[in-house]
């Protein structure tokens, strides 16, 4: 890693290990790109930019000193609005006279060893100086007197830059931050496929791969969170990238809120990509003297195809954005009661299952939704954390007690952001949740979701929640959010601020997660919104694991957990073994492949464990066992995707690969048994010339042959067999 400054050529050069990035100072102040991609030794790539074209109807900038020098052909590092540029620009600010043309010309930078962090916000981190470079470059918009620092970081050992931008208020007047982008990179040709992940409640983050079109495309959420729906992640790939071959730009957006990722292919066949926090219903008041900071956008570029992307992705979650206690050691396994009882369950069906967890070698117990208030279904009492003695007598304390004495962790389920409508928090204060006057308050689930823009709002979730976890021994939390954002309006900030309340809301959110991870550190926080309506690298900062999706079938998981590979890795997906037939999707499918599908993630349970035949007993001790042995190669290792459920109808395939290379576990899953036919596979990631052991068969490969030549399953198979097959070098 290196990043450079050619004073003479005025050039800036940011080197990964394997990839580089370079911008120039040109024409009297404006920075422009020149390149992004596969690590080149010259720093001086100029030529690859045309000045002076006077036939595109583009009007020129007279300030860069020569004629014909037009915005909108040129490639910029950061793109403005309203000055030339008819693309899609990352920055604008309206000025106290009410115009929104923008111009940022180079002021100043400064290269040093380290990384800063964000304040207020997630963001990668390095724990030691040495591990990290940033660059900071200041740009100066001379009108309305925006000061705008862009920052790129790079990581030792990884292919990734990490942008953030700062926006000050250097003059003497407010200013409206109308857009600010986290990222802005032009591509000098067209020639790619967009990769994004797109979903619903319940079928999150499949995978579409569409090569680009002439015109503007938009990946974005208006929800109030990153959404079910589309993730704040984007690929560029060439059209011949495959999984393990060409090259892969990855862009995700440490945030959890509303976003946007754009790309643009111009008329010159030039593509520009830009991401950050959705400038629709956001406009930034910021008052002479103060600062904005826009989220962290992470950019990772693999010459080795999607699979090398990804792998990049997963580390720098695992290793630079997760935190915390849990980050290196292995999580306890759990049974959570949601589907074993939704909310019909009181301390005696609690320690019927728990019981029954013990002796198969599960950890913890979570107790999820309706432990509290009045709550016996989805109508009443999110806001009123205190405990239901009806249900649970003698209160949380009584209930771990007893666990503590089986020798099992407890954890349990809050949804810290919401308030009930029939709740006493929603009656005592109506105001403060979000809501527009004159407006009726859209339900979802029988809620509303609280004012987090207000400190005395998140100080009263902040001391109920702590409160409950002061009472007794609490080792995890379930931190659920199952609604969006509507009438987003705060009876805090005057009107010409309410369009900060999207972000406002996300600000707050993060400021709640920070201080309840950091006052209670011992404690595993889980993410979940309706499942993984909220899977972003800005959660992962707070909580190393999210519920990936309520969709517990293990057809459906395939896709959802092979999908989400795509950006994120094995230690942040939550799976759970659930009850067959599923109760999403009502199909059938054996103990063994439920499990086996669960085993890629952070592990556990959730059906009743007190009413399982006893093979099905033995079926989970064996699981959880397997787990524990197999948790460093699946959580820490490298992920290699083998066969893609979403384009394969009849069988899938994954595999993960020790950090060491001295172990491979591989899972596959056949999903429409009626093609008979050879099941042949190739690993890969191995060491070629190690010898692999597999362990039920005793098999000896060499690395080689397992990759090229591969394995012959060679069976027929029913619908829903799966196997987990272990290589051991030896
Ligand atoms: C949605 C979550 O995804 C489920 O796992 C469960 O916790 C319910 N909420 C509880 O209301």
């Amino acid at each position: 890693m290196q990043i450079t400054y050619n004073n003479e050529k005025s050039i800036f050069k940011i080197d990964t290990e394997n990839s580089s990035y370079i911008m120039m100072i040109r024409r009297n102040g404006y920075l422009q790109h020149l390149y992004y991609g596969a690590y080149v030794s010259d720093f001086d790539l100029e030529y690859l930019i045309t000045d002076m074209v006077n036939e595109s109807f583009s009007p020129w900038a007279p300030s860069a000193g020569v004629k014909y020098f037009a915005l909108d052909i040129q490639p910029q590092e950061y793109s403005c609005n309203g000055t030339g540029d008819y693309r899609v620009s990352a920055f604008s600010v309206e000025t106290s006279k009410g115009n929104s043309s923008t111009s940022l010309k180079y002021l100043s930078h400064e290269i040093f060893d380290g990384k800063k962090g964000l304040k207020g916000l997630p963001s990668t981190y390095v724990n030691d100086k040495t591990e990290a470079k940033t660059l900071e470059i200041s740009m100066k918009d001379e009108v309305s007197g925006a000061l705008v620092i862009l920052s790129y970081s790079v990581i030792s050992g990884f292919d990734a830059i990490m942008r953030s931008v700062r926006v000050k208020n250097n003059s003497d007047t407010p200013f409206f931050i109308e857009k600010v982008y986290s990222t802005c990179v032009d591509f000098n040709d067209k020639d790619y496929d967009l990769i994004h992940l797109y979903g619903t409640w319940a079928a999150e983050r499949s995978i579409e791969r569409k090569p680009l079109i002439k015109g503007i495309q938009e990946i974005a959420s208006k929800r109030g969170s990153s959404s079910h729906n589309h993730n704040p992640f984007i690929a560029l790939v060439s059209h011949d990238t495959t999984e393990d071959f060409g090259s892969a730009y990855g862009f995700a957006l440490c945030y959890s809120g509303n976003f946007s990722a754009k790309v643009e292919v111009d008329t010159f066949d030039q593509t520009r990509v830009i991401m950050g926090i959705n400038p629709e219903d956001f406009k930034w008041k910021l008052f002479p003297g103060e600062e904005f900071t826009a989220p962290e956008a992470i950019m990772v570029y693999s010459g080795t195809g999607i699979g090398g992307m990804s792998r990049q992705m997963h580390k720098i979650i695992r290793k630079h954005i997760c935190r915390g206690k849990y980050k290196n050691i292995r999580r306890p396994i759990l049974i959570n009661n949601w589907e074993a009882t939704y909310f019909n369950f009181d301390t005696e069906k609690l320690l019927k299952i728990a019981k029954a967890a013990v002796p198969l070698g599960i950890e913890m117990l979570v107790m999820d939704d309706g432990w509290f208030g009045v709550r016996n279904d989805e109508s009443a009492s999110i806001g009123d954390w205190v405990v239901n003695e009806k249900k649970l007598p003698g209160g949380l304390s009584a209930l771990t007690k007893e666990l503590n004495k089986l020798g099992m962790k407890f954890g349990l389920w809050f949804e810290p952001e919401i308030v009930s409508f029939n709740s006493d928090l929603y009656r005592a204060h109506p105001d403060w949740c979000l809501h527009v006057d004159g407006y009726d308050r859209s339900v979802g689930r029988e809620t509303a979701v609280l004012d987090f823009t207000r400190k005395e709002v998140v100080d009263h979730v902040f001391n109920m929640v702590s409160n409950v976890l002061r009472s007794a021994d609490i080792s995890y939390v379930k931190w659920d959010f199952n609604r969006n954002l509507t009438e987003v309006g705060s009876d805090a900030l005057p009107s010409d601020q309410q369009k900060e309340v999207f972000h406002r809301y996300v600000l707050g959110v993060y400021d709640l997660a920070e201080r309840l991870t950091s006052t209670f550190p011992d404690i595993l926080f889980e993410g979940c919104s309706g499942g993984g309506g909220r899977f972003d690298c800005g959660m992962f900062y707070y909580f190393p694991q999210i519920w990936t999706s309520d969709d517990t079938d293990a057809f459906e998981r395939c896709k959802i957990q092979y999908g989400t590979s795509i950006a994120y890795p094995a230690s942040v997906m939550s799976a759970h073994v659930s009850a067959s037939p599923n109760h999403q999707t009502g199909r059938s499918m054996p103990f063994k492949t439920r499990g086996n599908v669960a085993t890629s993630g952070s592990f556990g349970y959730e059906l009743d464990l007190s009413i399982i035949s006893d093979e099905e007993k033995e079926m989970v001790k064996y699981q959880v066992n397997r787990y524990k042995e197999l948790y460093n190669t699946i959580v820490c290792g490298d992920n290699y995707r083998i066969i893609d459920p979403f384009t394969n109808n009849r069988w899938c395939a994954w595999e993960y690969v020790s950090e060491d290379k001295s172990q491979a576990v591989l899972t596959y899953v056949v999903t429409k048994s009626n093609i008979k036919g050879r099941y042949l596979l190739k690993l890969k990631g191995l060491l070629p010339d190690a010898v692999y052991r597999e362990k039920e068969s005793g098999r000896t490969y060499r690395g080689d042959t397992l990759m090229n030549a591969g394995l012959n399953l060679g069976k027929d198979f029913q619908d829903g067999d799966s196997e987990i097959l272990v290589f051991d070098k030896i």
